[in-house]
């Protein structure tokens, strides 16, 4: 795993852009897996402003997001398809039907859960996968005890995912308790992996992918050990008691 290590939020954020637009540009046909939350928020701006002022265009680019919550219509502001189309998607030239998010709506979730893995490798996967790390070490909505082999699939929120979430609530009783999200193995398949970390309440997550002892299912994030192209960008607050290796 490569880590860079950077002064704040900010850094973070235009550090990430500046390595999805090489890549954008070097490759305009890319497939790109993205996340939502607090993290990208600022890559997803630092996109915008560079596509406004030096035109990279996302023409011919594809998008897979990593989840969806269960039950939110797809209009409602706090669903992953609003999200994304409020931070990014709305504000550059991306074809809107090359942009993929599992719908949590479905009647039949599994089968949206198996069409959803089928699209992605019908399109022949991933090249870059944007992810984020849950406080617990989630990757995607895979929570702790997830198998390494899982697929894309339905989830129960743990509990302190909701409580992280409700932030963008009104009250943490309306943050949906199920989602739907790409697996670890679909995520493992992506060709290059880049991991952006911000903020204290990241700190122990980022030590234990870092310095933990062990790869394991408990702590879902340590897969990323075994991927051959992993790239960290994480700012000071996030990294302060990293004792090596960023
Ligand atoms: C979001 C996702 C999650 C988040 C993680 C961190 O699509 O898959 O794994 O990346 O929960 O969320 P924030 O960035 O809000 O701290």
């Amino acid at each position: 795993m490569k880590t860079i290590k950077v002064k704040d939020y900010e850094e973070m954020s235009q550090k990430a852009a500046e390595y999805i637009i090489k890549k954008v540009r070097n490759n305009p046909k890319i497939t790109l897996g993205l996340a939502t939350g607090g993290t990208p928020v600022g890559t997803y701006r630092n996109l915008i402003e560079d596509h406004e002022k030096n035109g990279t265009s996302y023409k011919h680019v594809t998008t897979f997001n990593l989840d969806e919550y269960v039950g939110l219509p797809q209009e409602n502001p706090q669903s992953y398809r609003s999200f994304m189309d409020n931070n990014l998607f709305n504000h550059i030239d991306i074809n809107k039907t090359e942009t993929h998010v599992p719908n949590g709506n479905k009647e039949t979730l599994h089968t949206e859960c198996k069409s959803y893995e089928k699209t992605l490798i019908d399109h022949g996967g991933v090249d870059l996968q944007v992810l984020g790390i849950g406080s617990n070490g989630h990757i995607g909505f895979n929570e702790p005890g997830t198998s390494f082999e899982s697929k894309t699939h339905i989830v129960d929120l743990a509990p302190s995912t909701i409580e992280a979430n409700s932030r963008f609530f009104e009250s943490e009783q309306e943050v949906p308790t199920q989602a739907i999200t790409m697996g670890i193995q679909t995520i493992m398949n992506s060709r290059e992996i880049l991991l952006i970390v911000s903020g204290e309440n990241k700190r122990d997550a980022l030590f234990q992918l870092l310095n933990g002892e062990e790869v394991t299912e408990s702590f879902p994030a340590s897969v990323l050990r075994n991927h051959p192209c992993v790239t960290i960008i994480a700012d000071e607050a996030a990294s302060a008691n990293i004792k090596y290796g960023i």
